[in-house]
């Protein structure tokens, strides 16, 4: 190691922050390894990704608007780009206009941004237990205090919700920062909160005064049944700060996502952002833009969903076959993931740790609680392998059980 001249760890003491590093990222250093199926990251099929339209729209953007895509740009984003976001999400009933629209790059973004301008440090914002660890990540570097809500079948428990709000407001505290949720196909669980609950939930919102923050990656990742209406789209939603990407539907790579929210948001949004990046990267809005206008990303996502809902099927097909008795598992009808609970007297971390020796990974439950558990649970991706591997890899699972 090269010889350094401070001591970084007081150095860092010194900030009394502490920075906890994602499981889940460290694991996936561990499965680059030859030979792992890899369960583990929230990665979509590489092999999907639309290469040659993508290649031939940077090459005319760069052909016909080279300076405008390398230059300096605008902190809310190239303005045709925003237009077609605006234009695509009206289509699903979310009504918004093209100034409602901030571009970030990727919704991660959207959510350190939101982080910074919703909370003072230490405020409490509400989170869904399980939740997103890239989300919990990015609140607790602002020194956020997320507290865990547990889901059931049907999402979020809107009742245990509007409990925890009312005993805090019988103590004289104030509110929540804000609170967070994947409603739709939920990273972790495979979830999507019912649309009677999406109801209960904005009225809870709107009669404690807490700030909804949607995050809505998956929605369009949809194997079975109609679809769910965004909560931003419901009545009473007009004040949902809505997070979307190109990430699960054209190429995480682009780094390419938006916030749909109420302007003095956006305006707040944008002077964040301009001390995060300046602006998102002007060659890749202006690639995505022209991939969408030269092709068709609505015939692109139904490619998607049959190659995914074919992987699902197979995940569970698999896990039928080949998991013990008292192992349960959810079913999602759309995203990437699904959630398996172990029976009793396992815990997944050390099943992983056997899952590791037989070359298959998948990421514990405990990753994704903030106030403990998960311990008998864990997460499986399922569109990253093809049906051969994911057979292979859950009878690797089963062994290691
Ligand atoms: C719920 C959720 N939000 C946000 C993200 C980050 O997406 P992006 O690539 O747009 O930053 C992910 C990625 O897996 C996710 O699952």
């Amino acid at each position: 190691m090269a010889r350094t001249a401070f001591s970084w760890t007081e150095v860092f003491e010194r900030t009394g922050r502490s920075l906890r590093g994602s499981e889940i990222r460290e694991m996936l250093s561990v499965t680059e390894r030859p030979g792992v199926i890899s369960f583990g990251g929230g990665l979509p099929a590489p092999e999907l990704f639309p290469i040659a339209g993508l290649r031939a729209a940077f090459d005319a953007v760069l052909r016909e608007d080279g300076a405008g895509a390398l230059q300096y740009g605008p902190t809310t984003g190239h303005r045709p780009l925003r237009e077609l976001i605006a234009q695509r999400l009206g289509r699903r009933g979310i009504e918004c206009s093209p100034d409602d629209v901030l571009i970030t790059t990727g919704s991660q973004q959207a959510l350190d941004l939101l982080g910074r301008v919703l909370a003072a440090p230490h405020s409490p914002v509400l989170v869904e237990s399980p939740g997103y660890v890239g989300a919990l990540q990015a609140f607790r570097a602002f020194e956020l205090e997320p507290v865990g809500l547990p889901m059931d079948a049907d999402g979020l428990i809107v009742d245990g919700v509007a409990r925890w709000l009312d005993g805090r407001r019988s103590l004289g505290a104030p509110p929540p920062a804000f609170l967070y949720t994947v409603a739709t196909y939920q990273n972790p669980s495979g979830v999507t909160l019912s649309p009677d609950r999406r109801l209960e939930l904005l009225d809870c919102a709107t009669a404690f005064g807490v700030p909804v923050i949607e995050d809505d990656p998956y929605s369009e990742l949809r194997y079975d049944g109609p679809p769910t209406p965004s909560l931003r789209a419901l009545p009473g939603g007009e004040d949902v700060i809505y997070l979307g990407t190109f990430s699960k539907v054209l190429a995480p790579g682009l780094r390419l996502g938006w916030v749909v929210a109420p302007r003095p948001v956006i305006d707040r949004l944008v002077i964040a952002k301009q001390g995060a990046d300046l602006h998102t990267d002007g060659l890749a809005q202006r690639g995505a833009l022209r991939f969408c206008l030269d092709n068709d990303l609505d015939a692109h996502v139904i490619r998607l969903r049959e190659v995914y809902r074919e992987r699902r099927d197979a995940m569970l097909d698999a896990l039928r076959e080949c998991l013990p008795d008292g192992t349960t598992w959810t079913e999602p009808a759309g995203g990437m993931f699904t959630w398996v609970t172990l029976p009793a007297g396992l815990d997944s971390r050390d099943v992983l740790k056997r899952a590791l020796a037989n070359d298959v990974a998948f990421v514990p439950g405990t990753a994704f609680h903030v106030n403990g558990g998960g311990e008998r649970s864990l997460r499986l991706n399922f569109t990253n392998s093809t049906p051969e591997r994911i057979w292979e890899g859950i009878g690797r699972l089963a062994r290691s059980l």
